[in-house]
């Protein structure tokens, strides 16, 4: 039987004081899969998560707001847009409480977002807001709409069961993946090949055009990656590791991001790196972290990477008082999950686990 809304709650809130940060996060992925189980646990969900700001952890919090925006429900939009609103708190809360309101993709949210694109003093709450701008005005614009269809289409043309399954609990993307590549011969079909990997990865890496345009390009990366051969994979793994000398701080984050969503072992080098730059940007290396964490999981067939030398970078960063508070959080984490996911006795996945208080 899945624990019950109210024992979620108390190990969500941590109202016992003895629930570790990792057991937190288990226990939101499943408040977040249980919101899709009926109209009523939604609203009582977006509820429970909106209690968690409270909290003094920011990527508690941070976490929070993105698993508003993948419930995509626009009863979190108050709750979202109080964070925002809200100067005092951290950065990357507010970041990723703006991401969620593209991510929900309300056109009531525009002029709040607009008012934060043109005067937030954060650069990185500015870009967000032009990200979430650019995802609301896309989706509603007649050639979202029509990239969409033909999208579903295709999945629906290639897919199996399996894949229609994993595509509906796919996240939703702060910008949508590039579908159409003119000149490619494969322009009406699955774009995510070979041909036309130096295209994406000529916008990744293009300064001059728009961030949302440089995001579209980053995802139709992972897609390749996911999707392409391994010639193709390879190459599109490349291009996200150079783009990490860009000179946004929110840029390089999400590129570190999609790296904790591949799992890809040849991405241990690059997000090692980054961890250990102590001159990067928090919000970079919590996502290599992260990234890091997620690795060594799926490392299996052959995967002779380094386990005991990324378990050693982690864990000295969790140890270093004088790392940011986020980043040794990242790492603390990180470093739970390889444990809990490496436990014989654990054989759930990470959002129907046993409630832990
Ligand atoms: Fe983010
Ligand atoms: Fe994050």
């Amino acid at each position: 039987m899945p624990p019950s809304l109210d024992a979620l709650e108390v190990s969500l809130l941590n109202t016992s004081g003895k629930v570790k940060l990792d057991a937190r996060f288990r226990t939101l992925f499943t408040l977040k899969s249980l919101a899709s189980v009926s109209d009523e646990n939604c609203v009582r969900v977006i509820s429970i998560i909106g209690k968690g700001f409270e909290d003094d952890s920011a990527l508690l919090k941070h976490e929070l707001a993105y698993v508003l925006g993948q419930i995509r429900d626009v009863r979190a939009l108050k709750c979202l847009e109080d964070v925002l609103a809200d100067e005092k708190e951290h950065t990357m809360v507010r970041h990723e409480a703006a991401e969620a309101m593209g991510a929900i993709s309300s056109p009531a949210s525009l002029p709040l977002l607009q008012r934060y694109l043109e005067a937030d003093p954060e650069v990185s709450i500015r870009e967000t807001c032009h990200l979430a701008i650019n995802k609301i005005n896309f989706d509603s614009s007649e050639q979202g709409k029509a990239e969409r269809a033909r999208q579903e289409q295709l999945e629906k043309a290639h897919g199996d069961a399996i894949s229609a399954a994993s595509n509906a609990a796919a996240p939703i993307d702060p910008a949508p993946a590039t579908v159409h590549v003119p000149a490619s011969a494969r322009a009406e079909g699955n774009v995510y090949s070979l041909e036309n990997v130096a295209h994406f990865r000529t916008s990744l890496l293009d300064n001059s055009l728009p961030l949302f345009e440089r995001y579209r390009a980053m995802f139709a990366l992972r897609n390749t990656v996911q999707q392409g051969s391994k010639e193709a994979q390879e190459l599109a793994m490349q291009a996200l590791a150079d783009s990490l000398v860009d000179p946004s701080a929110l840029f390089r984050h999400e590129v570190c991001f999609v790296f904790g969503e591949l799992c890809h072992p040849a991405s241990v080098p690059a997000m090692s790196k980054v961890l250990d730059d102590d001159a990067e940007h928090e919000m970079v290396r919590h996502e290599a972290a992260e990234a890091l964490g997620g690795v060594l999981e799926e490392a299996t067939e052959g995967g002779e990477i380094a386990q005991a030398a990324v378990v050693k970078t982690l864990t000295r960063w969790a140890e270093d008082t004088s790392a940011p508070r986020v980043v040794r959080e990242s790492c603390i984490v990180a470093l739970d999950e390889i444990a809990y996911n490496n436990d014989p006795t654990q054989f759930q996945p990470m959002d129907a686990v046993e409630l832990e208080m």
